[in-house]
């Protein structure tokens, strides 16, 4: 992706900080340090173009919650309430919209098993005390004029919101373009290990960028960084994930009033409006390694469960078909905080919550950066938890 310039001046190559990786959770940890006053570098070959340029931004801790994974709801609540304040203290700081908007979701269901999966969700979030409510078939379709008439029921979530991811990675480019926070556009090719303590990295054109703490914040590359220490942090894997994106005509914008996330023959598809036209139908979930491939078999399953339920979006443009790489810890929760070397700190493992988790990580990681100690909200969720064979953060 063609992103944002930013400055690219080098007053000086020791930093308190370098992020490694310049997606979302590694642009927003850099501009929430630097405006605590820490200097900060990022390196990136390619900054925003991971996952986070491929994701749908959808922010649905409540639609997304699993049974078991409690303590990972818990953060994706607390980082979605985090959201209005982190896109206003944005669009302030980089004069460009984040993106963040409050359209609600409506989740939907296909066929009677369908339905049976929908009542179940609504059951959890009742015991939980999370925010839906059950709307017939009927309701459904004056919510969603286009729904098809097989839609069974659903549970509309109001408070399950969204951001246009690219906006966002935009606008945090500008962020940190005007905080002057130095833009490596190299990969790292080794961490710099000093007296048994992180001492900086070395980019792969071989200049060495000095520093007591290096962040790493690489989604699914995090753990082939040269020169980190094995052991350090849990393996972080692949998970492929293939998104469509339709082109809405001004004319029939929004097409959606809501995203609608459904449930066809056991099968999830999502369809996520924007304001400006585009229409995200997502997304696959595939473990086959660092394999980027659209398929047509992707492609199908997706347009075929977008299409059971508004049939209607035949008619639009295919913009593009993408396949990201999402990073999945082995509890499929992130990995947030210090590790067991000096200085080297996680921020990574985020799967299918990288986005929604944006805001929390960046403040719990500014917060140990600043003061040394990790805030309440993200314990649970440190790079100890497997070396010491804890039950996992997401099953508490
Ligand atoms: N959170 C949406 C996805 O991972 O597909």
């Amino acid at each position: 992706m063609q992103a944002t310039k930013i400055p690219h001046t080098r007053p000086d190559s020791s930093f308190d900080t370098v992020v490694v990786g310049a997606g979302l959770i590694g642009l927003a940890v850099a501009w929430r340090a630097a405006t605590r006053g820490l200097r900060v570098a990022l390196a990136d070959p390619e900054p925003g173009s991971g996952a986070s340029h491929v994701a749908a931004g959808m922010l649905a801790p409540v639609t997304e919650a699993h049974y078991g994974e409690e303590a990972l709801l818990r953060l994706n609540l607390a980082s979605a309430a985090r959201y209005p304040a982190f896109a206003a203290e944005l669009e302030e700081a980089a004069g460009t919209t984040s993106g963040y908007s409050e359209r609600g979701t409506l989740a939907v269901a296909f066929d009677a098993d369908d339905r049976a999966v929908l009542a179940d969700l609504a059951a959890f979030h009742r015991t939980l005390g999370l925010d839906s409510e059950p709307v017939s078939a009927r309701e459904c379709r004056r919510l969603e004029p286009l729904l098809s008439p097989d839609v069974q029921a659903g549970l509309r979530v109001s408070g399950d919101h969204q951001v246009d991811n690219r906006q966002l990675i935009a606008a945090l480019l500008s962020a940190v373009g005007q905080r002057r926070v130095p833009l490596y556009r190299e990969r790292v090719a080794e961490l710099l290990v000093e007296h048994d303590a992180v001492a900086g990295v070395r980019l792969s054109g071989g200049e060495t960028v000095r520093a007591d703490r290096v962040v790493i914040a690489a989604g699914c590359h995090s753990t082939s960084i040269p020169g980190v220490p094995p052991g350090l942090l849990p393996p972080i894997r692949p998970v492929k994930g293939q998104i469509l994106r339709l082109s809405v005509p001004s004319d029939a914008v929004p097409f959606l009033n809501s995203a609608v996330r459904g449930l066809v023959r056991g099968r999830q598809v999502y369809l996520v409006p924007r304001d400006h036209g585009e229409l995200v139908v997502g997304a696959t979930v595939e473990e086959l390694g660092y394999d980027t491939r659209v398929t047509a078999g992707g492609v199908y399953e997706l347009l075929r469960a977008a299409h059971a339920l508004v049939p209607g979006i035949t008619e639009l443009p295919l913009a593009e078909v993408r396949a990201g790489l999402r990073p999945g810890s082995p509890d499929n929760a992130p990995v947030i905080g210090p590790t067991a070397l000096p200085g080297l700190i996680a921020a990574t493992g985020h799967f299918r919550n990288g986005v929604l988790l944006t805001p929390v990580t960046a403040d719990a990681i500014a917060e140990l950066l600043a003061t040394g100690e990790l805030p309440a909200e993200a314990r649970g969720f440190e790079p100890a938890r497997f070396a010491a064979a804890a039950p996992s953060a997401a099953a508490r």
